[in-house]
């Protein structure tokens, strides 16, 4: 079932099956003047047309950038910067970040600086993305080493939906898993076992076992973030920096 989280912090976040069928209602209530989807190859060619059905408003501007780190270049950057300003996008304007964590970070980044600051919708497609990068307002880019140059940008929402994974690469739903495991170690709760009595679920990816499994991940974020929203401590227990009792 879908679940929607309010967060002062971390902007409206809806999660589970179908969820993206509640993109054209938060862009109704945010309204804005011009939109831009940014994406990358491989999104764009298995999941843009059930992205557009789902806006039902039209889209300004497409921008489609490479695959992996790749996207999170300042060359990267300067060009969508160039290509909103010729395109007319306000401060009233927003962009949409669709697909893994590296368009998370550079859309977040472009967004937070243009114009001071215009809308942001997430719309994550990988496993990792849809329980990290999308989730807590950070964004970067990479400038002489990864992440250097960066901004805490809180998206308005964040669209988490579980039919995406059905096209993710093994390697990448791994990474994600791996992800989850951190969750549970540093949450101490039940999800470890939860996963442990669902492995055969996992990974065939049935998207009810998913959906929940994202759902407490976030919740989990969701709860750091909320109390550290600038990393000045407890936050860094999401890389296993520091660990809290
Ligand atoms: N990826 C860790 C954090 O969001 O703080």
């Amino acid at each position: 079932m879908v679940k929607i989280l309010k967060s002062e912090i971390c902007g409206e976040i809806v999660i589970g099956r179908n969820a993206i069928n509640y993109l054209s209602r938060i862009l109704n209530e945010i309204d804005p003047y011009k939109i831009g989807v940014v994406t990358s190859r491989s999104v764009a060619t298995l999941w843009m047309k059930v992205l557009l059905e789902n806006t039902k408003r039209s889209i300004d501007q497409i921008f489609v950038l490479p695959d992996g780190e790749e996207a999170k270049s300042l060359g990267n950057v300067i060009d969508l910067w160039r290509r909103l300003i010729y395109s007319k996008f306000t401060r009233k304007s927003l962009l949409i970040s669709f697909g893994g964590g590296a368009i998370c970070d550079v859309v977040g980044f472009v967004a937070s600086t243009y114009m001071r600051g215009i809308g942001l919708i997430n719309i994550p497609t990988t496993l990792l993305s849809q329980i990290d990068a999308a989730i807590g307002g950070k964004t970067g880019i990479d400038f002489e080493g990864k992440n250097i140059i960066g901004t805490f940008y809180p998206p308005n929402a964040v669209i988490v939906d579980p039919m995406f994974l059905e096209t993710l690469p093994d390697d990448e739903f791994k990474s994600g898993m791996a992800e989850i495991i951190k969750y549970g170690i540093i949450n101490n709760s039940n999800l470890l076992e939860k996963i442990e009595s669902n492995l055969d679920r996992i990974l065939v990816r049935d998207s009810r076992i998913l959906e929940e499994i994202i759902q407490d991940c976030i919740r989990i974020k969701v709860n750091i973030v909320e109390r550290d929203f600038k990393e000045k401590d407890l936050r860094m227990i999401l890389n296993l920096s520091l660990i809290h009792i």
